[in-house]
């Protein structure tokens, strides 16, 4: 039976969101897909802001993909400039709400007006412990794996680390998400049902959630149903229900 009131106790640790939709929530509107990105924002602060009243100390965002470079010129700026205003606008609501900046992804590729507002709200912010807000940023889950086997394969070359030792906890150490937890729950919004190269790795028994509502009008209700039908599912890690039920 399905549980109506959310368990405080059973709260994922980590969500993740693919925040999807914003263009046909414009298209649909008759409106410039542009502004659909706009009303988004407004989704994450709402996101954001619920995410921290539930106490969930991870969330992270999927907002700039290393294959959005595609996207028309004036679609990729729009979104720049966007990420460019959240930061401003939100650093204080940050500060005040005692919530950690981080971001995933090679940011040497975005304009330097990002990298650098990226770099200051982190800095500013990198004692804060309520809540990590991680913004994927340029972030390819396939790109990141490849990083890591670089990484260590340099290391092994060097001999810093012998290759005996390279195990999945090495492998965690390396990945752009090393001080987060695997991802307990992922949401993807819009009703596309893939994962699309984000967090390959990390989601690895993440539950999955997908909604067919678009970002632009994604708010708590919406967070709190996803929440629900994540606590009734029953998690298992590769064991049987009668040994998670003992
Ligand atoms: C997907 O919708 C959304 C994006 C590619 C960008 C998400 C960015 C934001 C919500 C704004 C900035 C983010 C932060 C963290 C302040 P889509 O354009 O692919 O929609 P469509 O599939 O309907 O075209």
């Amino acid at each position: 039976m399905m549980n109506n009131n959310l368990d405080k106790d059973n709260l994922p640790k980590h969500i993740a969101i693919i925040m999807d939709g914003n263009g046909r929530w414009a298209a649909k509107k008759g409106l410039d897909r542009v502004l659909g990105h706009n009303i988004g924002v407004e989704s994450v602060q709402e996101i954001v802001e619920e995410t921290l009243n539930l106490n969930i100390p991870y969330l992270t965002l999927y907002a700039f993909s290393t294959d959005n470079w595609s996207r028309p010129k004036d679609e990729i700026g729009t979104l720049m400039k966007l990420l460019v205003k959240y930061l401003k606008s939100e650093f204080d609501k940050l500060i005040k709400n005692n919530i950690r900046l981080n971001t995933i992804g090679d940011l040497s590729a975005l304009p330097k007006a990002v990298q650098n507002e990226v770099k200051r709200v982190s800095g500013k912010t990198k004692n804060n412990k309520k809540m990590v807000l991680t913004i994927a940023l340029n972030y390819g889950a396939r790109e990141e794996i490849e990083y890591v086997v670089k990484k260590i394969a340099s290391e092994v070359k060097n001999n810093t680390i012998s290759l005996e030792n390279v195990d999945q906890s090495i492998i965690n150490k390396h990945l752009y998400t090393r001080n987060l937890p695997d991802v307990d729950l992922l949401i993807r919004t819009s009703g596309e049902q893939r994962v699309s190269n984000f967090l390959l790795w990390q989601i690895a028994y993440a539950e999955l959630y997908f909604t067919k509502v678009y970002w632009p009008d994604f708010g708590k209700k919406d967070l709190q149903k996803a929440l629900l039908n994540y606590q009734n599912r029953e998690r298992r890690f590769g064991k049987t229900s009668e040994q998670i039920n003992v």
